[in-house]
């Protein structure tokens, strides 16, 4: 089993969309997958709520119980690749789900705000892998909500590759990701011709091969 954790301090970025999507890439190569959905707001189990993805969003808060139940029931599901999914912020969860992962993907918008939160993020995410000399987890910045017609959709990856780490293809600002969380499905299974699926594809690939790298 693999696990991915998906992180960012900011809000809003596309922590959740990532999951879900990626998610659903997975699925349809054939790989078993589960969602973890670690956020108190729950977007992932309203995404799942319509019952049409095809694969499990679970809801593990770890303000519900301590830290070493939160692991255990993360680690005894049976699936090829895990995703969590974590709300907003550099809480107790955040850490969490750093420590437990194989990759950790930072997703990011093109406002200097996003990177700048990114940054921070990374930071935190740098210093909480370093306390473990043997730990092998990659980690990945994920441009999202990008518009390649904008100077700032054209420079965010070099903006983003300056922080060091690797940097995935993008996924485009696209309605494709609203709508699929309005109708409750991934947009590979959903809209398997459409740009956003694509990307997502190209993504997933990228994902497969740094999880190979963690030598997970
Ligand atoms: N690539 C994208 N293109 C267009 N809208 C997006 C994209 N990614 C996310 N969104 C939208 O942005 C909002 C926030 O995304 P979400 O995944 O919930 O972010 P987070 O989980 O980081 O709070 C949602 O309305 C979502 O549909
Ligand atoms: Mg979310």
């Amino acid at each position: 089993m693999q696990v991915i954790s998906i992180v960012q301090q900011k809000g809003g970025v596309g922590k959740t969309t990532l999951a879900i999507n990626v998610a659903g890439a997975l699925k349809q190569r054939g790989l078993s997958v589960m969602v973890v959905d670690a956020d108190p707001q729950g977007s992932a189990t309203a995404w799942a709520f319509p019952r049409k993805l095809g694969f499990e969003v679970k809801a593990e808060l770890l303000a519900n119980g301590t830290l070493s139940i939160w692991l255990r029931n993360i680690l005894k599901q049976r699936a090829d690749v895990i995703l969590i999914d974590t709300p907003a912020g550099l809480s107790s969860v955040f850490r969490a789900a750093v420590d437990v992962a194989d990759l950790v993907l930072i997703p990011c918008g093109p406002s200097s705000l996003d990177i700048n939160a990114a940054r921070t993020t990374l930071l935190n995410v740098v210093s909480a892998l370093r306390s473990d000399a043997r730990s092998r987890t990659q980690i990945a910045i994920v441009p999202t909500r990008v518009d390649v017609r904008t100077p700032e959709g054209q420079q965010i990856t070099d903006e983003l590759s300056a922080l060091g780490e690797n940097v995935s293809p993008p996924l485009s600002h696209d309605v494709y990701f609203v709508r699929a969380f309005t109708q409750g499905v991934s947009v590979t299974a959903a809209a398997p011709a459409s740009n956003a699926a694509q990307e997502i594809k190209v993504l997933t690939d990228f994902l497969l091969e740094s999880l190979a790298a963690s030598g997970a």
